[in-house]
C-alpha cells in the first residue's frame, strides 16, 4: 500500500545516527526516497542499505557549503523533486567561557548554526516552490547551561534562523521549522546519561519523568515535513518530555564533583 507521502524525496543530513536515522526510518516508511547526508558516509550507506532500494548516502560536512550545495542539487537532479531538507548534523564541544579556546567555540557554531544556514539556503535554491525544511535546535536554545555557550548561542541562533527563514520562504510556499530536543538518548549524549547524578537531575526536572528516545523527535520532525502541518511555519517545536518547564542540569558541576 502506499504511504503517506509516497515519492516524495527528502535530504536527512545528520542522518547515520540518532534523531536523523530515526527521521529517515520514518520517511522512508512513509513512502519517502530518503537521500541521506553525514559527514560519516559509511554509516549512511549501512543506513541506506538498512532502508532498501529507496534510500541512498552521500558525504556531507555541513561545514563545507560546497558539499551542502551538492547534495541538494544532486537529489533534485537525480529524483526531479526535492521536498523535504531535514538537518541533524550537531556538536556539543563544552567549556566554561573563560577557558574556551576561540577554535572550540568556532567549531561549534560552524556546526550548529552556520551549516544550519547552508542548509537551509541551499535547500531553498534546489527547490522550485513548497515543501518543507526543519531544523533541531535544542532546549539549550533556551536554557542557559554553564559550560556549554557555544552550543546554546549557535542553537539559539538556529532558532532565529528558522523564523527569519520562514518570513523570506514564506511566498514560494516553502515553510521552515525546527524540532527542540531535550534529552535524546543517542551516541551525542552517552557522556550525559551514563553517569547517574547527571541522568537523576535531567530525570528530576523532565515532567513526563524519562529521556527522549530518537523516534520521540523524529515523530515530530515527521509532522513538520508533512502536509499535516500545511499552516505551520515559523515554529521552534519543544519535544523534550516537559523539561522546559523546569531548570537545566548543572551538569558541569557533576563533572568536576566527579575529578
Ligand atoms: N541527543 C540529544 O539529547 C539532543 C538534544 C537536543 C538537540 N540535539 C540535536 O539533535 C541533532 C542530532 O543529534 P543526535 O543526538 O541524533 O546526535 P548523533 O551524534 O547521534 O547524530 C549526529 C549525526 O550528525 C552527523 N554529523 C556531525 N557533524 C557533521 C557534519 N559536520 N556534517 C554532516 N554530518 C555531521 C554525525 O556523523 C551523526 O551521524 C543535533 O543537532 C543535536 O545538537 C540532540
Amino acid at each position: 500500500m502506499p504511504g503517506p507521502m509516497e515519492g516524495a524525496v527528502a535530504v536527512v543530513i545528520g542522518g547515520a545516527s540518532g534523531i536523523g536515522w530515526a527521521t529517515a526510518q520514518l520517511l522512508a516508511a512513509g513512502g519517502v526516497i530518503v537521500v541521506i547526508g553525514d559527514i560519516d558516509v559509511e554509516g549512511g550507506r549501512k543506513r541506506a542499505v538498512e532502508l532498501g532500494g529507496r534510500a541512498e548516502a552521500v558525504r556531507v560536512d555541513v561545514v563545507d557549503e560546497e558539499s551542502v550545495k551538492a547534495i541538494f542539487e544532486g537529489a533534485k537532479a537525480q529524483h526531479g523533486r526535492l521536498d523535504i531538507a531535514v538537518n541533524c548534523a550537531g556538536v556539543n564541544l563544552p567549556g566554561f567561557i573563560t577557558d574556551l579556546e576561540a577554535q572550540t567555540w568556532q567549531r561549534t557554531v560552524d556546526i550548529c548554526l552556520t551549516g544550519g544556514f547552508f542548509v537551509i539556503k541551499h535547500a531553498a535554491r534546489a527547490k522550485t516552490a513548497g515543501g518543507s525544511i526543519v531544523s533541531i535546535t535544542s532546549l539549550n536554545a533556551r536554557q542557559a547551561a554553564a559550560g556549554f555557550a557555544g552550543y546554546c548561542s549557535a542553537k539559539a541562533g538556529l532558532a532565529m534562523l528558522t523564523e527569519v527563514a520562514a518570513l523570506e520562504l514564506g511566498d514560494r510556499g516553502i515553510r521552515v521549522n525546527a524540532v527542540s530536543p531535550g534529552l535524546v538518548e543517542t551516541p551525542l549524549v552517552e557522556g550525559l546519561t551514563g553517569v547517574p547524578a547527571i541522568q537523576a537531575d535531567f530525570t528530576e526536572n523532565t515532567p513526563l519523568g524519562r529521556n527522549g528516545l530518537p523516534r520521540d523527535v523524529a515523530e515530530a520532525v515527521f509532522f513538520l515535513a508533512s502536509d499535516a502541518s500545511s499552516w505551520i511555519t515559523g515554529e521552534v517545536l519543544d519535544v523534550n518530555g516537559g523539561a522546559h518547564l523546569r531548570r537545566y542540569p548543572d551538569v558541569m558541576k557533576h563533572i568536576e564533583a566527579m575529578q
